[in-house]
């Protein structure tokens, strides 16, 4: 190679190094600290999404980077999944929806927050959830939730977080992060 490849290489991996080149979408685990923050246990957990878009891994909803999001195709329903990798009790799941200009925030609206103690981030798992939160908010950029609003309602708690999308007219599902914090 020229060395202006080289160039052009190096700060493409460096940016790309977390979260971005995974063979299957399932997340990463190099960043898990030994003494866990309460404040955000999902943080660098196990992630996987129904389809993938744009090569937008679901992984960008965890990497602590509040300018990235994921991206599924616009199908008749979609979701995204974190893996605790235990179960918790939670305080607040909090999530940023997409903000920058080329996104519609409204496409998220109608979104369901679902839990499931085993299984994996797969269709089966997604499945087998039972649903503890459907949003009926106003469109916000970041919706603090901290409890269940379906019935019958559920402890706030899980191992595995599912966020799903099914709603007409079909729309993708995206979020640039989810902070989950614990008790
Ligand atoms: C990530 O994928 C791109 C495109 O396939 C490749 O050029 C690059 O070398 C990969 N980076 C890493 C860190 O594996
Ligand atoms: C889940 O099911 C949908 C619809 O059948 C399919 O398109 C998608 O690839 C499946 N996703 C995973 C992760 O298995």
């Amino acid at each position: 190679m020229p060395w202006w490849a080289y160039m052009a290489v190096v700060p493409y991996l460096f940016y790309f190094s977390d979260c971005e080149n995974v063979s299957q979408d399932s997340g990463m685990l190099l960043f898990i600290p030994k003494e866990e923050n309460k404040e955000n246990v999902a943080i660098g957990k196990p992630t996987g999404i129904s389809t993938i878009k744009h090569n937008m891994p679901s992984c960008r909803a965890v990497d602590g980077d509040f300018t990235t999001f994921f991206h599924t195709h616009k199908v008749t329903f979609s979701w995204w999944c974190v893996d605790l990798l235990k179960y918790y009790d939670f305080t607040k799941i909090t999530i940023y929806n997409r903000d920058d200009p080329n996104t519609e925030p409204n496409r998220i609206k109608t979104f369901e927050i679902g839990f499931k103690n085993e299984g994996s981030c797969n269709n089966a798992t997604y499945l087998a959830a039972t649903w503890c939160y459907k949003d009926d908010q106003q469109v916000q950029t970041v919706y603090h939730i901290t409890g269940c609003n379906m019935s019958p309602i559920q402890p706030f708690g899980s191992r595995f977080i599912f966020v799903k999308l099914e709603r007409v007219p079909i729309y993708p599902l995206h979020f640039r992060e989810m902070i989950v914090s614990v008790s």
